[in-house]
């Protein structure tokens, strides 16, 4: 059975991420799921936004694990690279409901949404450094952009988990929900953008964003460069074996 759940309802795509014994972790599968879901919203007539959600106690453990760690001895293409590299050139509205952990790709994959509701219960983290990796999807732009250096510099080179609250000031965050409401309220939200006139909407995210289009795709290819480099280093093979054998890694040696 798909781990990612879609349909259609008022004119907004549903992209649900359903891997609950895993706390949603992300397998190459799952991207592909997410990527052509998005391709085809954009090319769907009556979709006029995108709404991707979790459950409402988990948004996603970000990357499976196991599959960084499968793909730093293979090498293969990345499909989340894929789906990374998507989120920027989307032309429709994308909208996000968070509640609960929303780690690594949970977290920068806000810096392309549109809109970012957020339950007050929601823990953000990007844990690149404390993995061996470093950030990914433009966030190592978006981020300091977004919430300045400082806190930027906090978020990611410290790498802990942080509030709603945290990511609210940090503008990551477009509103913080009561958990109760969060996904009506987030698709309803969607809904109000899939009711507007579409030309508008998509001209106006269009103009919004064409200022970045090329330094976001170069940041990426430079991100993705030194994200397979350090996949394959004995730092994230310590940090990731020591995640599954729970235990506290160690870097002393490095
Ligand atoms: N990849 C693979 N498996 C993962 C995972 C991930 N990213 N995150 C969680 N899991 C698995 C755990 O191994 C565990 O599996 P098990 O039941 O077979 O032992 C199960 O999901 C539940 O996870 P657990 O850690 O017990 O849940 P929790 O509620 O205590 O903590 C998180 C939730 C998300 C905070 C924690 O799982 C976590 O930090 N995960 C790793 C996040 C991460 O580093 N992601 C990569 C980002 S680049």
């Amino acid at each position: 059975m798909s781990n990612i759940l879609t349909g259609v309802k008022h004119r907004v795509l549903r992209i649900e991420i359903a891997r609950p014994e895993k706390k949603n972790a992300l397998t190459q599968d799952m991207y592909r799921e997410m990527s052509d879901a998005l391709a085809a919203a954009e090319a769907d007539g009556a979709v006029r936004a995108i709404l991707i959600h979790g459950a409402r106690d988990c948004f996603t453990a970000g990357n499976d694990l196991k599959d960084f760690l499968d793909r730093s001895r293979d090498g293969g293409p990345s499909e989340a690279f894929r789906f990374i590299s998507a989120l920027p050139k989307l032309a429709k509205p994308l909208v996000a409901a968070v509640g609960g952990p929303a780690v690594g790709i949970g977290t920068t994959m806000l810096l392309h949404c549109d809109l970012v509701y957020a339950a007050p219960g929601a823990r953000f983290q990007m844990p690149f450094v404390s993995l061996g990796l470093v950030p990914e999807a433009c966030s190592s732009l978006l981020l300091p952009m977004v919430a300045g250096y400082q806190r930027a510099a906090e978020l990611l080179l410290l790498a802990q988990p942080f509030s709603a609250e945290k990511a609210h000031a940090a503008g990551i965050v477009t509103e913080i929900v009561p958990e109760n409401q969060l996904l009506e309220h987030a698709h309803s939200q969607a809904a109000a953008l899939a009711s507007l006139p579409p030309a508008s909407v998509r001209l106006t995210k269009q103009l919004m964003k064409r200022q970045l289009a090329a330094p976001i795709a170069a940041q990426m290819q430079e991100e993705g460069r030194l994200f397979a480099e350090q996949l394959k280093s004995g730092e994230a093979k310590e940090a990731m074996t020591a995640f599954f054998e729970k235990r506290k890694p160690d870097f002393s040696r490095f």
